[in-house]
C-alpha cells in the first residue's frame, strides 16, 4: 500500500514555523512540505493568482498520496480556501489557519478590546481574521495591520538591516497606539520576527496560531500506526536559498527536490 502524506504548503519557509509544531504533537507523521519560492510572496497578488499557485501544490499533492493538507499559510486560507476546499472535497481535507484558530484568538480578551493582526496585504484586505475573531465575540476590535515587505526580510534573511528594522518598528508602533492587548501572527513567516517584535513592543501578548492548528490537525488526522516520522521537502525555486532561510525552525540536511 502506498504511505498516505499530510501535505503541508507555503509560499516559503513560512510554513516551517506550523511543520515544527506538527512534528511536535505528531512525531510519527508523514509529512510533504511544499515551499512555492517561485510565486513568493503570495501577498501581494491578485485572487486569481493564489488561487492558481495553490491549485497546482493541491494537485502535485494528489499525485503524492495526499490525504490531508495543512494551509500553513494565512493568505491562502484568507483568499482561496473556501473555493478550493470545495473544488477539493473528494480528495483532500484542507486544514485552513485562520478559521481552526479565531476561536483561540478570542480568547482572555473582553468586550472592546482590541486584537492587532500582523499579516499581509491579502489577508488584511479578505478581513478574515476580523470576520471569523468576531463569530465568538462581535465586541472585540480587531484592527488588521498591512505587514507588507516582512515576508522577504525572512526570505532573504534581512534581519539585521536598519531598513527591517525601522519597518517592524513603524508596524510596532501602530500596534503600541492601538492600545492592542493581544498581536496575532496571521503569517506564518512572522514567528522568524519574533525576537524582534519582542525587543520593541514587550508589553503586549504575541499569539503565533501554529501551535493550535497543528493540535486540531492531530486530532483530526488518523495516523497508520506503524508510521514512523518522515518529511519531505519541495520548493518551486532555489533550493539552497531556502535551506539558508530556513535554518531557525529546521537544519535540512536532506536534499530539496525542486519541482
Ligand atoms: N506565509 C504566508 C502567510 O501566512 C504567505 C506570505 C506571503 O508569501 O506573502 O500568509
Amino acid at each position: 500500500m502506498a504511505e498516505e502524506y499530510i501535505g503541508v504548503l507555503d509560499s516559503g519557509v513560512g510554513g516551517l514555523s506550523v511543520l515544527s509544531e506538527l512534528i511536535k504533537v505528531m512525531p510519527e507523521g508523514r509529512f510533504l512540505y511544499f515551499g512555492d519560492t517561485k510565486n513568493m510572496p503570495y501577498g501581494t497578488k491578485t485572487p486569481d493568482e493564489i488561487y492558481s499557485y495553490t491549485k497546482n501544490i493541491l494537485n502535485f499533492f494528489i499525485e503524492k498520496n495526499v490525504k490531508n493538507v495543512v494551509f500553513a499559510c494565512n493568505t491562502t486560507s484568507a483568499v482561496v480556501y473556501d473555493r478550493l476546499s470545495e473544488e477539493f472535497k473528494n480528495n483532500l481535507k484542507i486544514f485552513p489557519l485562520i478559521q481552526t484558530v479565531a476561536k483561540k484568538a478570542s480568547e482572555n480578551l473582553k468586550d472592546n478590546d482590541t486584537i492587532a493582526i500582523l499579516a499581509t496585504r491579502a489577508t488584511i484586505n479578505s478581513k478574515k481574521y476580523e470576520i471569523e475573531i468576531k463569530k465568538y465575540n462581535p465586541k472585540i476590535n480587531v484592527l488588521g495591520i498591512d505587514c507588507t515587505g516582512f515576508v522577504e526580510i525572512v526570505e532573504n534573511r534581512l534581519y539585521d538591516d536598519e531598513k527591517s528594522f525601522n519597518l517592524i518598528k513603524a508596524k510596532m508602533d501602530i500596534v503600541k497606539k492601538s492600545g492592542a492587548k493581544k498581536v496575532v501572527l496571521g503569517c506564518t513567516h512572522y514567528p522568524y520576527l519574533i525576537d524582534i517584535f519582542k525587543k520593541i513592543n514587550s508589553n503586549v501578548e504575541y499569539f503565533n496560531p501554529a501551535g493550535c492548528l497543528a493540535q486540531i490537525v492531530k486530532e483530526n488526522t488518523a495516523i497508520i500506526a506503524d508510521n514512523k516520522g518522515e518529511i519531505k521537502f519541495y520548493v518551486s525555486k532555489n533550493p539552497d536559498e531556502f535551506k539558508k532561510s530556513a535554518k531557525i525552525f529546521f537544519d535540512i540536511k536532506d536534499d530539496i527536490e525542486l519541482v
